[in-house]
């Protein structure tokens, strides 16, 4: 049942707000400033020992984990960073007695996790799950983890449960971070800034119209280049990776940063580009960018929290705490590919050649 709209997916995107909601109730624990976390079976002696976190995790998954791993170096101060769950299989990694391993998957049945995460527990290693559905292998074969609970997800490509993922993280960034060092005011801050996402998620959502407008001027595009830095650059890997799913329009993903050792070449005003420009210390850096584009006659579209000069449009979403802006900056970004893609009468649900649940290797 779509519940009145045209795909799952355009279904699936609106219900964040609730989604979102979701994924929050129960957990928030006001008098400590930290959440509840109750399947995670790690207790606080455990996680003060922990030395490195491992994210694992394909595609949109493994997109959420870098976000993840960016909430928990920032809150916990565990160093933390993610890798696709095959790409670890085949590399024979060292595995680590004080690594806490994570594995990241929506339908709890993606083989190459779940063989990353039979091959660590045979070595012994602690894996943790972060999953959506409930029951599922990896969330039955991982020592504990955290459910998102974002709800059945029919579209073959994942909106919600990104989001809803990316939000447990934060959860469990918040949780680990408030075991160590992360002070009452700060765990106050996110958990503030986190109640305040299911409302921001409505806001973003009356932008639609304005998205389907700027969506009609790039379907058709032969390719589309997404940019951010640190927090923003896992926003555009996913952003791009929507776009290629649905549109079949060619995409690529580059940090900031990265331009002017490559990928600069490409700019001409053909190659639109849609760059992740929070309000933040890397505010300046980021016009930097801008900049650089505007000066060889790229187009701009910019997700940000005021409008931005240099770019020919700008989508503004509303400010939340630096470290929960990346759950946000995404949202527009799949109305974008949605109609980018509806422009271009494409299958939205089914995209050609891709199925939602990959059970082989
Ligand atoms: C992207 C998409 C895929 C999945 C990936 C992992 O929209 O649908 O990239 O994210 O196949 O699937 P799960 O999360 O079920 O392990």
């Amino acid at each position: 049942d779509m519940g009145g709209h045209d795909t799952y997916m355009h279904k699936e995107i609106c219900e964040q707000p609730d989604a979102v909601d979701r994924v929050l109730r129960g957990r928030i624990d006001d008098r400590f400033s930290t959440v509840h976390l109750g399947g995670l079976n790690l207790d606080a002696r455990e996680a003060r020992t922990i030395r490195r976190i491992k994210i694992l995790g394909c595609g949109t998954s493994y997109h959420a984990g870098l976000i993840g791993a960016g909430l928990i170096e920032s809150m916990a101060r565990i160093p933390a960073d993610a890798e696709p769950a095959s790409e670890f299989r085949y590399r024979n990694p060292v595995v680590d007695p004080d690594t806490l391993y994570i594995a990241v998957s929506q339908s709890g049945e993606t083989y190459d996790v779940l063989a990353a995460v039979q091959e660590l527990k045979r070595k012994g290693a602690r894996v943790l799950g972060v999953v959506n559905v409930v029951g599922s292998a990896i969330a039955r074969e991982a020592d504990g983890g955290v459910y998102v609970h974002a709800g059945p997800e029919v579209c073959v490509v994942s909106t919600k449960c990104f989001t809803n993922t990316v939000t447990a993280f934060a959860l469990l960034a918040l949780h680990l971070g408030r075991i160590r060092d992360l002070s009452v005011t700060d765990g106050k801050r996110i958990i503030e800034g986190l109640r305040k996402l299911p409302s921001q998620i409505e806001e973003i959502l009356k932008t639609e119209e304005q998205i389907k407008e700027i969506a009609a001027e790039y379907a058709g595009a032969q390719s589309m280049m997404f940019i951010g830095r640190v927090r923003g650059y896992p926003v555009a890997l996913e952003a791009s990776l929507k776009l290629k799913e649905i549109s079949y329009i060619h995409a690529e993903a580059y940090p900031a940063s990265e331009l002017k050792h490559g990928p600069l070449a490409l700019i001409e005003p053909a190659l639109p580009t849609i760059a992740i420009v929070p309000d933040d210390d890397l505010l300046e850096k980021n016009r930097a960018a801008l900049e650089e584009i505007k000066a060889r006659s790229g187009r701009i579209l910019a997700v940000a929290h005021q409008p931005q000069a240099k770019a020919d449009h700008t989508i503004v979403v509303p400010k939340n705490e630096d470290e929960l802006d990346p759950i946000l900056m995404g949202i527009p970004l799949q109305l974008l590919a949605y109609h980018t893609a509806l422009a271009m009468g494409r299958d939205i649900d089914k995209p050609r050649n891709l199925a939602k649940s990959v059970t082989v290797e």
